[in-house]
């Protein structure tokens, strides 16, 4: 019997092919995954010869550096299967598990009650002596409070809670990774993290993509379900937590959890001092025409889905006391421009000459290049007492230091069985409590439309604290790059 494999259900998806295979491949080129088989299963009643075939196409196109020797190593681990999400079927898989066996769903959201309680009605939720299984789910989980609840019992009919893996990408990235670091490691952040020198936060996740293929699922889950329930909820409460006792990951997901439900809590009536959605017209981005998003292939022609969903979460502890924390996210925006970044306040006091002191700005940078910065102020050369800012600015990576991809990382960790970097059901739950009255609030009513290319719909900006301004999505040269 082999150590480990994995079996990934929804193996013809664009998920496996796009994400899944390429990061497999590039573990596998760095000798990471020992013995592990690569077990396909979906729908298609292929041949493993034609998965393989499916798979080096699927490589071909998203690893440029695949090799012919590469690919023949590689090969050798797969194996496919087909069937329905059904018990029977899934059982003949039982064959193919190993001592340690990771099952990855990467389905459609509303096939993942059903693929998890088949799994283990098939016996597969349960391992040998000595051995470990894993189930991995991606997001979202649930598509309200009372959806992930559900999900939740469903999934643990079979599955106990530290069998589960759900995982959220943006915690396989570097960026949010160094968030911990760069916060933990430096004692000059911590004496100024917080409410007396913090004077806003803002995370945003830019893109200019559209909808791409993906109406089915975005036409129901829009801008808020899609980016902030998860991904920038993720980036808000790692930028907040207090420091850690033990460097522990349940203890870490403790103060992630506590960050959430120190949120000070929306109502229904209230949502519209605390969020704001829009939705994307046509225009022309990079000489290219773009359509409006009611025109999209799949989309409703009266579409209310949010492109673009903006909020302002105020934290109710000693730390972040009247620090509003502003988190957006849109498509079709001006730049791919992804930040988090903390202002700090003015300085009191009396400043020499002719100097003006902007706010410091740290900015931690994911897109389009993962860079550290600081904006400062310092004097300007000559012979006067004149100000300027300036920019210390670290890029993330290293020469000669090859970066590992989101899924890279978690799919690593996902084996070992490391679930720092994965979402424990509270976290889901207290994102969900949260945003549920927003949720609730959006069924009425109409997001306002923004230009393709623009900076988002100009009702964000009632989010904003008077003297707070938004940060420009489109990229300001040499400003922090
Ligand atoms: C996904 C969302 O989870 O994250 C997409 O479904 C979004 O809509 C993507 O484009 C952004 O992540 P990344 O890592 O591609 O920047």
């Amino acid at each position: 019997m082999k150590a480990s494999a994995l079996v990934i259900l929804g193996a013809s998806g664009d998920l496996t092919r796009r994400l899944l295979l390429p990061a497999l491949y590039r573990l596998h080129a760095r000798k990471l995954i020992g013995d592990l088989r690569i077990i396909g299963y979906a729908l298609e009643k292929w041949s493993p010869e034609r998965f393989e075939k499916h798979v080096h196409k699927a490589l071909s196109q998203f690893v440029p550096e695949l090799d012919e020797a590469g690919w023949n190593e590689f090969r050798a681990r797969l194996d496919y299967r087909h069937g329905e999400l059904k018990a029977e079927p899934l059982a003949a898989l039982g064959d193919l598990a190993a001592a340690g066996t990771l099952f990855y769903l990467a389905l459609p959201p509303s096939l993942f009650g059903t693929a998890s309680e088949a799994l283990g009605e098939a016996g597969l939720s349960s391992a040998p002596r000595g051995g470990w299984r894993r189930l991995v789910v991606e997001k979202p989980f649930g598509s309200d409070l009372a959806s992930a609840k559900q999900l939740r019992t469903r999934m643990h009919a079979h599955w106990e809670e530290s069998q589960i893996l759900r995982i959220d990408h943006f915690l396989g990235k570097e960026t949010t990774q160094n968030l911990m670091v760069f916060r933990f490691a430096n004692r000059f952040l911590e004496p100024v993290w917080n409410a007396q020198h913090v004077s806003q936060v803002q995370i945003t996740y830019a893109e200019t993509l559209g909808v791409e293929k993906r109406a089915g699922y975005y036409e129901h889950a829009g801008a808020l379900r899609d980016m902030l329930q998860n991904h920038l909820m993720q980036l808000f409460s790692l930028a907040a937590i207090e420091p850690l006792s033990t460097w522990d990951s349940e203890v870490l997901r403790d103060h992630k959890v506590e960050v959430l439900r120190s949120v000070k809590p929306f109502t229904v009536r209230n949502v519209d001092a605390h969020a704001v959605r829009g939705q994307y017209r046509g225009g022309k981005m990079d000489r290219r025409k773009v359509v409006d998003y009611r025109q999209e292939s799949g989309v409703a022609k009266d579409s209310t889905t949010e492109t673009f969903a903006a909020l302002r979460l105020e934290i109710d502890s000693w730390r972040w006391q009247g620090v509003p924390f502003y988190l957006r996210s849109g498509k079709r925006l001006a730049s791919n421009c992804s930040e988090i970044a903390v202002q700090f306040k003015r300085n009191p006091g009396a400043l020499p000459g002719a100097v003006a002191a902007d706010n410091n700005w740290m900015i931690f940078r994911i897109k389009p290049r993962q860079t550290m910065s600081l904006l400062a102020n310092a004097k300007k050369p000559g012979l006067k007492l004149e100000g300027r800012r300036v920019t210390l600015s670290a890029p993330y990576e290293e020469e000669g230091n090859s970066e590992f991809s989101a899924y890279e990382q978690l799919l690593m960790d996902a084996l070992e069985g490391d679930r720092t970097h994965f979402l424990r059901f509270d976290e889901v739950e207290w994102a969900w409590r949260l945003l549920d009255p927003v949720l609730k609030a959006w069924k009425k009513g109409e997001p306002e439309f923004y230009a393709a290319g623009s900076e988002g719909p100009s009702a964000q900006d009632r989010l904003l604290d008077s003297g707070h301004h938004w940060r420009p999505v489109r990229l300001v040269a040499g400003e922090d790059d």
